[in-house]
């Protein structure tokens, strides 16, 4: 009922002949007809990956927006911007962000609306650190995310939304959450959706895992009945990996 879908994040990896040369690589992917393939580019390369992309099914993201529409901020990148290149989808709350530029719910609340409003789809990510996951903290920690963060939205806004789940302890790490408690975790979070939004909204919604996605670890995560497919960091820069994980 839902489709799968395989995000990369190429986070800030590559030169521009290197991104259009993997991006060229990803297009020729026979992709399952159930499946969508989105790649997290860097702004600078959005334009050149969407080029090479162009006629194949992979849909182009930003990994980032500024959370006003315009004005005096040297150096950032609007919503606005994007939607004027035809950017289809932004990810919004990767830990990164969260941590390394202080991007709190209540900022992340706001980029989800400005968004929203340009007529983007949010790919919206939560996850536990490890010290949370040991508390045994890890579902209230990433209620309290949804709730903050994403959860202001009305119904018709979150039809347009994929959360992505991505314990930070899996981040880059090699270390991947088993598939139990990518499921629990998945499970949770579809309930915690069903409870605000309703059931049907809550099946509809596309819940990705993130975390040292891996070619032999991929098929078994997207297998449980709640992973909807992944957001994948470092293997999505090779080509045969992340075709490996389209597949999966
Ligand atoms: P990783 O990154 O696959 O390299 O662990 C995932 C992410 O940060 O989105």
């Amino acid at each position: 009922m839902r489709n799968k879908i395989a995000a990369g994040n190429w986070k800030m990896h590559n030169t521009l002949a290197e991104s259009i040369s993997l991006a060229k690589q990803i297009a020729l992917v026979k992709i399952p007809e159930d499946t969508k393939v989105i790649l997290g580019v860097p702004y600078v390369f959005i334009r050149d990956v969407q080029d090479a992309v162009r006629g194949s099914q992979v849909l182009v993201a930003a990994q980032n927006c500024h959370e006003k529409l315009t004005g005096a901020f040297t150096g950032e990148v609007s919503a606005s911007m994007l939607s004027s290149m035809g950017v289809e989808y932004v990810i919004l709350g990767h830990s990164e962000r969260r941590e390394y530029y202080a991007e709190s719910d209540a900022l992340l609340a706001e980029k989800t609306n400005i968004a929203l409003s340009q007529g983007i789809k949010v790919i919206f990510c939560c996850g536990e650190s490890l010290p949370v996951r040991e508390s045994s903290q890890h579902v209230a920690f990433v209620k309290k995310q949804l709730e903050n963060g994403l959860f202001h939205v009305s119904a018709d806004q979150m039809d347009k939304i994929i959360i992505a789940y991505e314990p930070i302890w899996a981040i880059g790490t090699g270390v991947t959450a088993s598939k139990e408690q990518a499921q629990e975790m998945h499970q949770e979070i579809r309930t915690m959706l069903a409870q605000k939004y309703g059931q049907s909204l809550a099946d509809k919604t596309a819940i990705l895992y993130g975390g040292s996605v891996k070619p032999d670890n991929a098929k078994e995560l997207f297998a449980q009945p709640d992973v909807d497919g992944g957001l994948v960091g470092g293997a999505s820069l090779k080509a045969a990996d992340f075709t490996a994980i389209i597949q999966a």
